[in-house]
């Protein structure tokens, strides 16, 4: 099958472009912001929300999905997200995050990273961002 080319996906990257703006990364200095694409077409932004206690940071992409489950949005029904950083050429996912991806996002989602050079934007899914995986499901 032919992959949908990226920008395809620019009005859930202009979210995430967005959504960065809203980043509280006072420690780090580094914004993050993500857009989540529900199945009613519905868009739910996310941010980098960081703490003194540095562990206890929630990465943008998290940030989304915990709000969409938290609006009522069922589990694995999200067709994409996309994730923007500006301080990188290209941002990819942490590990955490993309565990947390497989579990909460649709099986056949897309995952759409862009950093500062637009040209680098990558869309991947869950199995090349996670190949073997602890999975739920
Ligand atoms: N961060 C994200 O929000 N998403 C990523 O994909 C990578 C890292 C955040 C966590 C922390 O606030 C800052 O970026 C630096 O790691």
């Amino acid at each position: 099958m032919t992959e949908t080319p990226w920008t395809a996906h620019e009005p859930l990257l202009a979210a995430a472009r967005e959504a960065a703006g809203a980043t509280y990364s006072p420690y780090s200095e580094f914004p993050v912001g993500a857009a989540l694409l529900t199945a009613d077409g519905e868009v739910v932004h996310g941010c980098n929300v960081e703490n003194i206690s540095y562990g206890l940071t929630n990465c943008a992409e998290r940030s989304a999905l915990f709000s969409a489950i938290s609006q009522g949005c069922p589990p694995r029904s999200f067709t994409a997200m996309a994730i923007y950083a500006p301080k990188v050429e290209l941002i990819s996912p942490c590990g955490a995050c993309r565990q947390v991806l497989l579990e909460l996002m649709a099986p056949d989602c897309r995952i759409v990273c862009q950093g500062s050079d637009p040209a680098q934007t990558r869309v991947w899914t869950l199995e090349q961002l996670l190949p073997g995986a602890f999975n739920a499901f």
